[in-house]
Parts: C-alpha cells; structure tokens; sequence
C-alpha cells in the first residue's frame, strides 16, 4: 500500500512509525513532516488545508490510504474532497467534525441523546454572559464556541478570571471561533482520554490514555497542549469503558448517523470521572497529541490495519490487541511554550540513543540544519517508552531525557506520577 500521512508533529511522527512497521505498506509520504519524520518517510510540502491540492498529491502518486492527523484539514472538509475524488480516507467528513469544530453543537448532541457532560448555556453577548457568570459564581469555565487552537478554554477559579475571559473572547481574542461562547459548570474528578474508532456503523474502543495538560510539575503553569502522557489510564477500567460506550459515544454516533453525518474516523472522547462517573468534556475529531505517542507504541503494525478497517468500513471485523505493557511519552519544549519562544536552537545527543519498539525519540516540532537537529516549535521532541510496568516505562523515558543535550529546552519531571 502506498500511505499518505497529513501533518507534521509527533502525532503524525508516531502514526508514521506505526504504518511502517506493517509490512503492508510499500510507500509512506507525509506532508509536511518534520526532521524525525524525514527518517522513515518521505516528506512533502503540501498545502494540507486544501483539499483540491491533497486529492491531486494523492491521485498522483497513487495513494490507498490517507490518514489525517490535525483537526484543521478536518474541519476545512479535506476528507469529503479526497473521498468524492475516491481515495480512501483515515478521519471524518466535514459535517462530523464539527463534534470538534464546534462544542455548541456537541452539548446539543449531548442533550438530544442524554450523555452526561457539564451543564451550559450558550451566549452571543458579553452582558448576559457576564449576567449568568454572576448569578453561578465561581469556578466555572468558559469557551469559545469554535477551534482556537487549544487555547479557547478558560477554567476560570474566581469571577473575575471568568469575566475576563468573556470580555476577551467577544473582543476577539479568539476571532470568529469566539463570536459565540459556552458557559459551562466546573466538573471535578480525574480526567482521562478514551479513544473509539468507528466506521460509520460499528465502533470499537482503542485505548485509553491520560495527558498532562499544564506545563509545570505538580500541574502548576499555563495550559499547554500537553507536556507528556501515559497509556493505559488505569482510571478508565472495563466498568467505565462500558458506561462511556453506552450512555455517551454509542448514542453520539447513532445521532450523527440519524442526522445523515455518520462518523468515520477515531472518535477522542475527553472524560471526566468523578465519584465513579463518566462525564463528557469534549469530543476531538482526531487522535491526541502526545497520547498517540504512547498509544502507537503499544499497538505497533496493527494500527495501520485498524485504520485501513475504519477507513473501508469493516470494523465489525476487526479488533485492536493489548499487551499487558505501559508506554510513557515525556514532551521536551523550547524553554517560554506555550507562551513566546524562541526557534533555531540545536539539539544533541539524539545519535546516542538506541531505537526500538520498546524506546523512540518521536520529533514534534524539528527541522534539520545541515546535519543538526535544530528546534522549530513549541512542542520539540516526544521521548516515549514501553515496559511492562509503567515505573519501568517511567525511568526509561527519563534516563533518555537526561540523554538529550538540549540547553533552550525543558520538559516536566513528573510525567506518570499520578498512577506511579
Ligand atoms: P478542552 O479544550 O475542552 O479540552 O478544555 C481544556 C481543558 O480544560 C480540559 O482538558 C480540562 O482540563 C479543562 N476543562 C474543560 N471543561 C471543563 C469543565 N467543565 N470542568 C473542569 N475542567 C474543564
Ligand atoms: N492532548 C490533548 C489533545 O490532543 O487535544
């Protein structure tokens, strides 16, 4: 098979080692990719927002599969274009990934099939916003409507947090994505990432995994889009796995059937679990950054035939396989992400590591400068390691952090602690 990947973080670097451990696939591309990539596939520049430019690439070069990573090719509809071009595609149609794209409309999934997620209003306008901030009080959250890149949530822990938030947001600090909000309840509990594949019809869970969002040790800083992650997510046991599927995901996706939108594609289901229950945070339309990492080094070769069964409609045939291992990925960013940092900067030290399915070094935000390494992100490199116990998985990741001679970046040391 001949395998398109679309992105270039260490999402994509992960699903692109995963493809190329499959003997079924003959040639791997990926648009754009990053340094680490460029190892293991051939990379491309492409416009990857533009479907008519992806469908051309594909049909060129004689693509079976493409496999989309981010959600911004997503919503801008790049897989309806490449399927009315008939390439078989990895990942939802436009319409589907509004379950992304927009959490108006998946709070009225929600209410229309009875799943379980935080209770809402929505507001187009700052005074009633601030009326009914004012009126619940404090904590509470607040999000823009649309994609804003991570960023368009605010957990707001006292009302002035919370006001600001929707003075900023209908200021226009979030652009269209923020011309209409949601105000949402504070939900506590453990959060975790579940992870569904669906075809359309059928739907089978494939894996669970826990991220760790704030930048700091001790979850202390600002938000990021994650600094590392762990799979399996012991919160997530068999009893949640069933509730999940039946009270949120299954009823999710018979309303997107039933509303002529049927999902194809991975289904990432954000949860909170308090006092033993599932509640839904958000949906994403796409895989998570840095979950994938460890998730793809626990399911090696079968991820690609997991996604070509998605992609051609034959889940009810197919199953994802567990070892009884662990994987740990640990996120090195340049030192200021996710505020301002800076870009150029030289990374040594990767030549020492070994690289097997059990420890890899996927690239997040790389370029190569005659033969360095060099930082071309916020996110720079994912280390990610398997063992048969998260501890093992934990200090093998660490022990290749401390490998790395990378001064301008920086990474958390505590990545794991909760289940350690
Ligand atoms: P999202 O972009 O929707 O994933 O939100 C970013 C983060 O904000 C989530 O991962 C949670 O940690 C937090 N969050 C979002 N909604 C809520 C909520 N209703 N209650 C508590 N935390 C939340
Ligand atoms: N790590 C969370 C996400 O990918 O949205």
């Amino acid at each position: 098979m001949n395998i398109l990947i679309l992105g270039s973080g260490g999402r994509e670097h992960a699903l692109a080692w995963a493809v190329k451990q499959n003997p079924k696939c003959d040639r791997l591309i990926v648009a754009p990719g990053n340094a680490g990539i460029a190892g293991l596939a051939d990379c491309a520049i492409l416009d990857i927002l533009d479907g008519d430019t992806v469908a051309a690439f594909a049909t060129e070069n004689a693509i079976d599969l493409v496999i989309i990573g981010p959600e911004a090719p997503l919503a801008a509809g790049v897989a309806d274009r490449l399927r009315a071009a008939g390439l078989k595609v990895f990942g939802p149609s436009q319409a589907a990934a509004r379950l992304e794209a927009s959490k108006v409309f998946t709070k009225e999934i929600c209410a229309a099939v009875g799943a379980p997620t935080a209770t809402w209003a929505r507001f187009t306008d700052a005074v009633t916003a601030r009326a009914y901030v004012e009126e619940k009080g404090a904590p509470i959250v607040v999000k823009a409507d649309g994609l804003a890149a991570g960023k368009g949530v605010i957990v707001a822990m006292n009302l002035a947090e919370a006001l600001t938030a929707i003075e900023d947001m209908f200021g226009g600090a979030f652009g269209a994505a923020g011309a209409e909000i949601i105000i949402e309840e504070f939900m506590e509990g453990e959060e975790a990432s579940f992870f569904v594949l669906c075809d359309g019809q059928t739907a089978i869970p494939m894996g669970t995994a826990q991220d760790y969002k704030r930048a700091g040790d001790g979850d202390t800083g600002p938000n990021t889009g994650g600094m590392g992650a762990y799979s399996p997510a012991p919160v997530i046991t068999p009893e949640i796995i069933d509730r999940v599927m039946k009270e949120i995901v299954l009823p999710t996706l018979t309303e997107m059937v039933r509303r002529g939108t049927p999902y194809q594609g991975v289904l990432f289901a954000g949860l909170m679990i308090g006092d033993g229950q599932p509640r839904l945070v958000e949906y994403n339309c796409r895989f998570g950054d840095p979950e994938t990492q460890a998730l793809m080094l626990r399911l090696g070769a079968q991820a690609l035939d997991l996604m070509q069964a998605t992609a051609e409609g034959r889940l009810d045939r197919v199953s994802a396989h567990w070892a009884d291992d662990h994987a740990l990925t640990v996120v090195m960013a340049a030192k200021g992400y996710p505020g301002p940092y800076a870009k150029g900067s030289e990374i040594h030290g990767l030549d020492l590591l070994s690289e097997d399915s059990w420890q890899i070094v996927f690239h997040s935000g790389t370029t190569s400068r005659e033969s360095a390494t060099v930082a071309d992100g916020g996110r720079v490199l994912s280390v990610t390691c398997r063992g048969r116990t998260l501890r093992e998985a934990h200090e093998r990741a660490y022990q290749m952090v401390d490998t790395i001679d990378w001064p301008e970046g920086f990474s958390r040391r505590d990545i794991g602690w909760r289940a350690l």
